[in-house]
């Protein structure tokens, strides 16, 4: 290379490398990213323009039978905000002109997706840590308290279960008024689906385990939970206000006459999930990458 830097390679895990590089595939993909923020940057030079942050995610997804080979690539695009519909047409116009995908076309399915920055206000859930006391190999003894909260419950789901269960085809959730729930996964796993029209990223999806500690779900906040086939048990803790009213709490609600909340449901979620120590949100693209 005329820097003179290095750029080291390794095969993927699934085809005989240790998966601790670029595979070759992944250059490619990764060439036809950088293609299009180059051209773009480019052309954005050329217009006297500045351009604010862009950002792009990546997706490959290699073919499952006949020939080895990458079958699509996808690119999620985050366009600067303060950009004007005309600027945004030109630079779009410009990948067009991406080197990169003259050569690719016709023989990789490239699927572009353009989102602006403006939708990265990112949503923060809270998850209250629990005190580990002790832990030996048969035996963890932990604090699971919650400040403030005036009401638990303990949902046990034996085996398989959803709750609240599905209306026929439609999923239904609860959505509290003056409560707040706070769930801690005492034993197993339990997955919660969180739904808020409100928020700019109105879908998120919790793997929650106990070492997550417990997951707050803010009032006005559309949930639901499922449990795999060893089912699972979750205690709330919730902290409730003057006006709570349990015949008015626990009232699922069903996607059946809600477009809103369908709507909510259609955009691609944040994933939440335990990896290396730590809870770690992440998007559908990555998450893609790192389960091909
Ligand atoms: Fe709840």
């Amino acid at each position: 290379m005329l820097s003179g830097n290095l750029l080291k390679t390794d095969a993927p895990i699934d085809h005989d490398g240790k998966g601790e590089n670029f595979a070759p595939t992944d250059l490619l993909a990764t060439a036809l990213g950088t293609c299009f923020l180059t051209v773009m940057g480019i052309t954005a030079k050329h217009k006297g323009w500045k351009l604010g942050e862009m950002s792009i995610e990546v997706t490959k997804t290699m073919t499952s039978e006949g020939p080895r080979k990458i079958k699509a690539i996808a690119l999620q695009i985050a366009m600067p905000a303060d950009l004007s519909p005309e600027q945004l047409k030109v630079l779009q116009g410009a990948t067009r002109d991406c080197p990169v995908l003259r050569n690719l076309e016709g023989s990789i399915n490239v699927i572009v997706n353009w989102t602006s920055k403006k939708r990265s206000s990112q949503i923060s859930l809270s998850f209250l840590p629990i005190k580990v006391f002790r832990e030996t190999p048969k035996v963890t003894f932990f604090e699971a308290g919650v400040t403030g909260s005036n009401g638990s419950d303990v949902v046990i789901h034996k085996g398989r279960a959803i709750s609240p269960p599905n209306d026929e085809d439609y999923e239904q959730y609860y959505v509290h008024t003056h409560q707040i729930d706070h769930n801690l996964v005492l034993e197993g796993k339990r997955t919660f689906t969180l739904l808020n029209p409100e928020w700019d990223e109105p879908h998120h999806v919790i793997y929650l385990n106990q070492k997550m500690g417990a997951l707050q779900i803010p009032i006005g906040t559309y949930h639901r939970s499922v449990s795999g086939s060893k089912g699972s048990m979750v205690l709330n803790q919730a902290v409730r206000d003057e006006n709570f009213d349990a015949s008015k709490e626990f009232v699922p609600v069903s996607l059946r006459e809600r477009p809103d909340l369908k709507a909510a449901k259609a955009v691609d979620p944040v994933y939440w999930i335990w990896e290396a120590g730590h809870i770690k949100r992440t998007n559908v693209n990555s998450l893609l990458v790192t389960t091909q």
